[in-house]
């Protein structure tokens, strides 16, 4: 995608102004997010025009103005090519979901998270999803086995459009939504000693809901996927340090560390690394 977009905008920007251009955008149905460097930003327009006129059928070109956050991890959009629509469909493993970037986090960027994560699931299991967002780990899932998967998002949006996906990908007999601050719904102990396999997509603040993810857990101990954001100087350092951290933060459990990996880098020095645990209880 580097290349691609270097190669669309020669001719345009010079060789100078080319060489700042950031390595890749998001594409996510009709719609291109980019990032454009502070000095490139008097060209955002011609920019956002060329993206628009060299990929069929896309409508809409956004600058991201901000990185992701808040507790709804949405980032700040601005239109500079197309049309101002946020809402699209975007498909991904055969699914298809209703998302709309303004409103609701959305990442393509995961799609390979959520492939290998699914690959881990048995049939009949029981999954939560702490943060789920508009639903798509959960229905990749539920769409590669006979599970049962619970959503849960303080997010009113991505709650709404996580019951629309659930339905459009005919799993609404399987893939349920709960609106909701996930420690407050768990807290309720509903899913006490019942679930399978708990997904903590929040790798801000999953250390926080530690203990009420392992208290839903089947009295004969259950899975977890756990995000962290790791700080390391170098990406072979990534993963001992993610496993240390891990490790540190669940001391006072019982548990088997699986496998982690990186997921991603979100910022210089700065990586999204996942961890499978089994835990015993
Ligand atoms: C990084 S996104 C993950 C979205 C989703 N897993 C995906 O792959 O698209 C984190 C989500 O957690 C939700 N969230 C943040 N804090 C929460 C909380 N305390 N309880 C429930 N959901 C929360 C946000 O609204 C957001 O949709």
């Amino acid at each position: 995608m580097s290349k691609f977009l270097k190669k669309l905008l020669k001719g345009v920007l010079a060789d100078e102004e080319l060489s700042k251009v950031y390595s890749s955008f998001d594409m996510i149905g009709d719609i291109a997010i980019i990032k454009i460097p502070d000095s490139l930003l008097t060209k955002k327009n011609i920019i956002g025009e060329v993206i628009l006129q060299s990929i069929k059928n896309l409508k809409s070109v956004f600058l991201q103005r901000s990185s992701v956050s808040g507790e709804y991890r949405l980032r700040g959009l601005e239109v500079i090519a197309g049309d101002e629509k946020y809402v699209t469909y975007y498909r991904e493993y055969g699914c298809k979901f209703l998302v709309n970037v303004a409103t609701s986090y959305f990442s393509p960027r995961l799609s390979t998270e959520r492939l290998r994560i699914s690959n881990l699931v048995s049939p009949g299991e029981i999954v939560v999803n702490m943060f789920a967002g508009v639903g798509t780990f959960s229905v990749i899932m539920a769409k590669k086995h006979q599970i049962k998967v619970y959503n849960i998002d303080s997010n009113l949006d991505a709650y709404i459009l996580s019951i629309i996906n659930s339905k459009i990908n005919r799993l609404k007999d399987r893939v349920f939504s709960i609106h909701g601050d996930s420690q407050e719904v768990l807290r309720l102990n509903r899913f006490k000693d019942r679930i399978d396999r708990v997904l903590l997509p929040l790798p801000e603040r999953a250390h926080e809901f530690i203990d009420v993810s392992i208290n839903c857990l089947k009295p004969s101990g259950g899975h977890l996927h756990f995000f962290s954001h790791i700080k390391s100087d170098t990406k072979s350092q990534v993963v001992p340090n993610s496993e240390a951290y891990i490790r540190n933060l669940f001391s006072k459990y019982n548990f088997e560390l699986k496998h982690t990996q990186i997921v991603r880098d979100v910022a210089p020095r700065i990586y999204q690394t996942v961890t499978d645990l089994f835990i015993f209880k």
